[in-house]
């Protein structure tokens, strides 16, 4: 996919990002500096096993963190370069309500059961461009077109349970992308849907990514989804980046032990009957992160260092960078 290098500022650059939340057993450090950038017409995957910050993250570059009990405790998200968190409301309300979307993975709790699709797409034209109804209706047929829905004119009129969940989604996409967003984030937009279904509202995804030029930050835990997509990754552990590397790189040679083990999870076609690697234990409570790497109690190549030292994330090459005091050994082992 091309990057846009004469871009004079990130898209979203997401600084040292902190959120935590007050619950009854202490305060769970949900995320715990986070930073990643995405540029025009780049795709930012953000993988990680259940628990580890994800969907947080995106919830507060969105606004949309659940708080109380959640709350930023640091960092800076800036769009174009602008501070989210410290701008004016106003100002940050124009950016979140036309300038961003985003994508659920459920489009049936995201969609308003007793309002037709075509109410909902023709009601964000009206709301937002100030569109007649008549002239916003016709945008909603256009636009169900884009997301190919068959037959989209019969269909305008059908409510959300009327549809498969592979077509809702598609009608989530249409929502999200109506105002045609700089960004937008896609919190596993194919999750709930079956395989073929998911590579068809995936590749749906990625065409109208390009078509408009947007950046998309694609949230996953399926690293098989997003290799075909996402120009760079950035691996999410104990709510901090732990690895990050254009898409390529990564799967060839990962540079955290973590990301090693999530690609040796994956199941292979040519490795048939090869018995799958898991990761042994379970992610840290977020109450009580161990010191040191996060990562080290479930680590094959943990050493005394990595029990008290917490490794900051090393710069490896161009454009990647590893949170492990071994990321060189680990390098060279592929
Ligand atoms: N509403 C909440 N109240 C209390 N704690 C929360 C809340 N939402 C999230 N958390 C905490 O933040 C952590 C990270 O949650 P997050 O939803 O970002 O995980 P995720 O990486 O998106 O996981 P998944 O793959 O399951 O969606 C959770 O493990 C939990 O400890
Ligand atoms: S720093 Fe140590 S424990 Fe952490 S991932 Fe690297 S080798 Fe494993
Ligand atoms: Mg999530």
């Amino acid at each position: 996919m091309e990057h846009q290098r004469d871009q004079p500022v990130t898209l979203l650059d997401v600084r040292d990002l902190q959120v935590e939340f007050h619950t009854r057993d202490g305060v769970a450090k949900a995320v715990n500096g986070v930073n990643y950038s995405v540029d025009p017409g780049e795709t930012l995957a953000v993988l990680g096993e259940s628990g580890s910050g994800k969907s947080v993250t995106a919830q507060a570059v969105m606004g949309i963190l659940d708080s109380p009990p959640g709350r930023i405790t640091g960092g800076q998200v800036l769009f174009r370069g602008e501070d989210l968190l410290t701008m004016g409301a106003e100002t940050r309300r124009r950016i979140r309500g036309a300038k961003m979307s985003m994508i659920f993975q459920d489009a049936l709790s995201a969609l308003n059961p007793v309002m037709s699709v075509g109410a909902q797409l023709a009601e964000m034209y009206e709301v937002h461009d100030g569109m007649t109804r008549k002239d916003s209706r016709a945008k909603a047929v256009q636009l169900m077109d884009r997301v190919r829905i068959p037959a989209a004119k019969d269909r305008v009129g059908d409510y959300p349970h009327q549809f498969s969940g592979g077509m809702r989604q598609r009608i989530m996409i249409a929502m999200a992308l109506a105002l045609e967003p700089d960004l937008v984030i896609a919190d596993e937009p194919t999750t709930a849907l079956d395989v073929t279904v998911q590579a068809q509202v995936m590749d749906l995804l990625a065409e109208l990514q390009r078509e408009y030029n947007m950046g998309l930050i694609l949230i996953t835990h399926d690293l098989g989804v997003v290799a075909d997509v996402a120009d760079k990754i950035a691996v999410m552990y104990a709510g901090r980046i732990v690895e990050t590397a254009p898409v390529h790189e990564l799967y060839a040679a990962p540079a955290h032990p973590y990301t090693r083990g999530l690609l040796d999870s994956i199941p292979r076609l040519d490795q048939k009957g090869r018995q799958l690697y898991a990761i042994k234990g379970l992610p840290p409570n977020l109450t009580a992160i161990p010191p040191g790497c996060p990562f080290n109690p479930r680590c094959p190549m943990a050493q005394d260092i990595c029990r008290t030292d917490r490794p900051p994330l090393f710069a490896v090459a161009h454009g990647r960078a590893s949170a492990c005091h071994f990321w060189k050994e680990t390098l060279d082992e592929r």
